[in-house]
């Protein structure tokens, strides 16, 4: 009898130490982000029946929290089996250039992704040769979203141009309508809003000039784009530095404040909350332009279970891993073999717009800067949102770009 317990101890013990399990490391808790996660989940679940999953999520939009969370972990030793980075600047710069990746072209070649997807995502996720993670999507940052119900009741168009969308937004004011959501809780959903001013103000190629050097932050179009961005604050929620990006969005689903500015995980939040009204159209300004990130997960040196982060990849590569992500997140496929009818409108007008309009990186989401200079400009958008002072700002911008070795 006490042969047998202790046999049976043992075997459980052998259970408890042996058994499969895979930490996933993101920031996905709001409405949209967490659904899709679930769905790649229970994909992958399916295929590996007996693999617990851990879903370790850091709350706070962007990364806000999770950016840190991560490097602490990775520091010291202990990286989760696999994590969310944005393709670009944050993969390549913080993760693998110093080392702490796996290559996986391997996987690339053996699952096809090499002729998957197109050569501008490879391309991102590409170092010395290699490939480094799966782009799991791409999310376009530069989309104005707005209630359809209050714009049909004061006649109103979506406005285009910053023109009109201070045209709208006065109307939406002597209403007493909020016309701009705003939420700045996280400190970068200001930022992410002045990214697509920038875009407005200086067209493609001058935005993309601030990361290279070719533009440079004195231009007179970035003090215009700050001077434009102080007044476009003056529109919004009293209560934003209270409210979260997807908290902003809740405004415009209860139909409290008529748009705003936000990147597609938005659209995810509107599906997973039902609110069906809505409508979108480009920031202002950026017509004919996309403002491109992308998630997408890696292969940490050390991580404890390879081959399930391995099994896990190869779902987040698959087509089938790719719809039933995208449909619930807002944004769309990274492989362009997927069926386009599955998708509702929005994301059909955006794979549409992916491959006519013009593609620049987000400097928000880690496409077109590295981390460092991420931050600095996320928490100088943060303090203009207290104090708009452009001369101030556009000096402290100055100082990024030359403290990032990009001569002004
Ligand atoms: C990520 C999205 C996410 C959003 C808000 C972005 O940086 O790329 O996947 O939904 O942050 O959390």
């Amino acid at each position: 009898m006490f042969r047998k317990m202790s046999l049976l101890v043992v075997m459980l013990l052998a259970v408890a130490v042996f058994a499969a399990k895979i930490e996933i490391f993101s920031w996905w808790t709001a409405g949209g982000e967490a659904e899709g996660l679930q769905e790649l989940f229970n994909i992958f679940s399916k295929a590996n029946p007996g693999v617990e999953i851990i879903n370790a999520t850091v709350a706070g939009g962007a990364g806000a929290q999770a950016k840190a969370v991560l490097k602490t972990r990775m520091l010291g030793g202990d990286p989760p089996d696999t994590f969310q980075v944005h393709a670009g600047h944050e993969l390549i710069d913080t993760w693998v250039k110093t080392g702490f990746m796996e290559p996986i072209t391997f996987l690339y070649k053996q699952e096809g992704w090499d002729k998957a997807m197109p050569k501008g995502i490879l391309d991102i996720v590409s170092y010395n040769g290699e490939l480094w993670s799966v782009p799991v999507n791409i999310h376009r940052a530069n989309v104005l979203w707005y209630n359809k119900a209050i714009f049909d009741k004061y006649g109103l168009k979506p406005p285009t141009t910053f023109e009109e969308f201070f045209q709208v937004a006065d109307v939406l004011k002597s209403h007493g309508v909020i016309p701009f959501a705003l939420g700045t809780k996280d400190g970068w959903e200001a930022a992410h809003a002045f990214e697509t001013v920038l875009i407005g103000k200086l067209g493609a190629e001058g935005y993309k000039g601030l990361w290279t050097g070719e533009t440079k932050w004195s231009d007179p179009r970035v003090t215009d784009a700050l001077e434009t961005f102080a007044k476009m604050l003056t529109y919004v929620n009293p209560d934003h530095s209270a409210r979260t990006w997807d908290e902003a969005c809740a405004l415009i689903a209860e139909g409290k404040a008529a748009m705003n500015i936000m990147g597609d995980w938005a659209v995810g939040y509107f599906y997973a909350k039902n609110f069906k009204d809505f409508g979108w159209t480009l920031a202002p300004g950026n017509a004919g332009i996309f403002d491109a990130l992308s998630d997408s997960f890696g292969l940490p040196k050390g991580a404890k279970n390879r081959d399930t982060v391995i099994a896990f990849l190869k779902v987040l590569g698959s087509k089938e891993g790719q719809v039933a992500f995208n449909l619930k997140k807002g944004s769309i496929p990274a492989r362009t073999d997927v069926d386009k009818s599955l998708f509702p409108e929005y994301q059909r007008s955006a794979m549409d717009d992916w491959l006519k309009h013009e593609i620049v990186p987000s400097v928000m989401h880690g496409a077109a800067a590295s981390e460092g200079w991420v931050t600095e400009f996320k928490d100088v958008i943060s303090l203009f949102v207290a104090r708009p002072d452009v001369k101030v700002t556009q000096k402290a911008l100055i100082n990024i770009a030359i403290s990032q070795g990009v001569a002004q």
